[in-house]
């Protein structure tokens, strides 16, 4: 298993709602929103001693999917800045760690589904922990494409990054019975689409590709990685790529704020080189100016 428990976590201080809790006192209702239909939406954040890699796009994208799913009472940025610095502060946390952002839809009044059943407002969930990047990038890792598609815009929207993630969930469980580190899941089409918690980018010549974002999220990692290649002259194209594509490319890196950018060495037991200059080249990029994207909380 990639990640395991780490010890610094055992007595954090999470933040729900309006205050603070213990770790072993941090629970959300029987009747909120997540736990009846995993109707909430969340982000991840990296911390440096400098700031929050990109925050001001996460906290525009948690916006963004909590008004598509019609929140009501969605926390002012300025709120859920705040959240986040008292929890770092109560937790002694400057760097190595990564903060799970979750709003939900909050508590209901009975069960079902109806969110006018929600008659408290939305509750968000700061957990922060002491986690490192959980992929060790100087290996790489090695992914099984997955039965279980993504969805696309024609089911569910790709753009709302929400708490509904049992297609993904599907597929990390195939890639763990086949003894992988990730499943590779493609869209409705057969088109690569991304790995279960992470984009996808492929190297072919001199020039980087990576799915549109139809039926994956759009990354915020992603995002940095296409203003770096468009920054530095490399060119960088969306496009719907094959398994075949992946397969036969010069090098293939997933990315994401768990793992920021690393290598995928093996694509169904087909080798896929590391030592491609060009994905080394933004490899390098991505580890040099990741600390320039750092935002401060106040
Ligand atoms: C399904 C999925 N794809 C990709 C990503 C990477 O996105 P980001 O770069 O914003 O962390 C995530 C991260 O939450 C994810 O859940």
């Amino acid at each position: 298993m990639l990640q395991k428990f780490d010890s610094r976590n055992a007595d954090l201080k999470v933040f729900i709602k309006d205050r603070l809790y213990p770790r072993d006192q941090a629970k959300v209702s029987v009747f909120d929103s997540v736990v009846q239909g995993g109707d909430a939406v969340w982000e991840g954040l990296r911390v440096y001693p400098e700031g929050i890699v990109c925050l001001e796009h996460h906290l525009n994208r948690l916006m963004a999917s909590a008004k598509t799913l019609a929140f009501v009472d969605i926390p002012t940025k300025e709120f859920v800045k705040s959240a986040i610095d008292q929890t770092l502060k109560a937790n002694g946390m400057t760097d190595q760690t990564h903060i799970r952002l979750t709003l939900t839809r909050g508590e209901k009044i009975t069960s079902g589904m109806d969110p006018r059943l929600n008659q408290s407002g939305s509750c968000l969930i700061v957990l922060a922990e002491f986690k490192p990047l959980v992929y060790d990038n100087s290996s790489g890792i090695k992914v099984i494409s997955s039965s279980q598609r993504r969805n696309g815009p024609e089911f569910l929207d790709s753009k709302i990054h929400h708490n509904n993630l049992l297609n993904n969930i599907l597929a990390k469980i195939q890639a763990n019975v086949a003894g992988k580190d990730a499943g590779l899941m493609l869209d409705h089409r057969g088109f690569v689409a991304e790995l279960n918690g992470s984009n996808l980018f492929m190297v072919k010549g001199d020039t980087i590709y990576t799915p549109f974002a139809h039926a994956c999220l759009p990354g915020i990692t992603r995002g940095t990685v296409m203003a770096l290649c468009e920054r530095h002259q490399i060119a960088i194209k969306e496009a719907d790529l094959s398994l075949s594509e992946l397969y036969n490319a010069d090098g293939v890196f997933a990315t994401g704020t768990m793992g920021e950018l690393t290598p995928v060495i093996e694509i169904d037991g087909r080798e896929i080189f590391a030592d491609d200059a060009l994905m080394k080249r933004i490899l390098t990029l991505f580890k040099t100016s990741i600390r320039s994207y750092c935002e401060p909380l106040t």
